[in-house]
């Protein structure tokens, strides 16, 4: 018999998110789209109202109290990511505008000053635009290769083809840590090992968008040199994301972007003089309400805790996925759940994915269909894009009843 409904929410910290008790279409919101953005607790609003209401001014230049003391808080927050992260300190933590810009960054900076043409980087085909585009314009400009480890049929890597893909032309190995297309766990530390048991020198990048919302990160064990992540999708604010780089390769760097903050000394006649980083790179007034929003997110993971945050979503997960498994015409793209977390894409067999998710929409259910901005990856899969629902800390078994129906609902109207 079909599971309802049910008044109450299985889920107590859905009622920390206010935005959650809209409606949608008059409908109750089944909110599953948090891969692509997630709401926001009541801690980070109103942590970042009361600074624009009890104390706010720009930061780093102000000798009096209220820029001193929103300085410390803000430089706060940096020892918090870098704890969060398990980074070795906070010179290690570049505040930036999303993982995007993050990796922008280090093409353009570290990319620029150490690749040379026929140097050769290698990603994965189920890279995120962002761990792509800034690989391909720096390839245009200096002659670098690009190469891809292949995506199976189950959505993982083929991780064999790596031993090929590696030479002694090998500088950079840039992976996804969890696919925000299909929820795939990569193998990360085992993929920086091979490439640097193979030669040490070989730069490792992970982007840690999807990872650090679902599971701890370490970042000194997983032994990348660098690990990029946003704050939008991790329950704090947009407009705020995160790069970490080691220290010595930070320092290695030049800056990627000049102005106000990240000089020592501006001489017309002498030239400019650079802060260490990892101020270096962050040029001009940072994003200042928006890092105390994410060190308030930040706090609410902590009390929230991941092996609770990791028991919900593992349970939800599972019902996610058993619930789209037992809809006839369902075709779910992706790896056995064991090898994922609560990110499923999948499309109904026939059916436009943009025509259901209309539908849905209509049912109050918030999903993401199209590419996902993976189209190499929805390429390797041979379809245009495909309708993908996501889980959050918040989300609940009413989420999903509500999904499943708005399903069938479609079926019904378009089949
Ligand atoms: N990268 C975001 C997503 O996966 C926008 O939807």
């Amino acid at each position: 018999m079909a599971v309802e409904r049910v008044e109450m929410s299985d889920n107590p910290l859905k009622a920390d998110f206010p935005a959650l008790a809209q409606t949608m279409n008059g409908k109750v919101l089944a909110y599953l789209d948090s891969a692509s953005s997630a709401q926001k607790p009541n801690v980070v609003i109103e942590a970042m109202r009361s600074i624009y209401e009890d104390g706010y001014a720009n930061i780093h230049r102000g000798l009096y109290r209220i820029s001193q003391d929103l300085t410390t808080e803000f430089e706060a927050v940096r020892s918090k990511v870098a704890a969060f992260i398990h980074a070795d300190g906070p010179e290690t933590i570049v505040f930036t505008r999303n993982t995007t810009e993050a990796i922008n960054l280090v093409a353009a900076s570290w990319g620029r000053t150490h690749l040379k043409a026929g140097d050769e980087i290698i990603l994965t085909e189920m890279e995120h635009h962002a761990n792509i585009v800034p690989w391909q314009l720096l390839a245009q400009e200096k002659g670098v290769v690009i190469k891809t480890i292949p995506v199976l049929g189950d959505g993982t890597l083929d991780l064999s083809s790596l031993y090929a893909l590696l030479t002694e032309k090998t500088r950079l190995v840039a992976c996804v840590h969890i696919s925000n297309a299909l929820g795939t766990v990569n193998p990360v530390a085992e993929i920086i090992q091979r490439a640097k048991t193979y030669n040490p020198d070989i730069v490792a990048l992970v982007d840690g968008t999807q990872s650090v919302v679902h599971q701890k990160v370490d970042v000194q064990a997983m032994g990348c040199d660098f690990f990029a992540f946003t704050g939008h999708k991790l329950y704090g604010p947009n407009g705020i994301g995160v790069l970490y780089g080691r220290k010595a390769i930070l320092d290695s760097m030049p800056p990627y972007q000049g102005g106000g903050d990240m000089i020592e000394s501006v001489s017309l006649d002498n030239g400019t003089t650079f802060k260490a980083p990892p101020h270096r790179f962050e040029a001009g007034t940072p994003a200042i309400v928006e890092v105390i929003g994410l060190g308030a997110a930040l706090d609410y993971m902590a009390v929230t805790g991941f092996d609770a945050i990791g028991q919900q979503e593992e349970k939800l997960k599972g019902i996610l996925d058993k619930t789209l498994a037992d809809i006839e015409d369902v075709i779910i793209y992706g790896p056995a759940p064991d090898h994922k977390i609560g990110i499923t894409s999948f499309a109904l067999k026939g059916i436009h994915s943009s025509d259901v998710s209309m539908i849905l929409d209509q049912c109050g259910v918030a999903v993401r269909s199209g590419h996902h901005c993976c189209m190499p990856l929805m390429n390797a899969m041979g379809v245009e894009g495909t309708i993908r629902a996501s889980i959050g800390l918040y989300t609940d078994e009413n989420d999903i009843i509500q999904l499943r129906d708005a399903i069938l609902k479609a079926k019904d109207l378009l089949a």
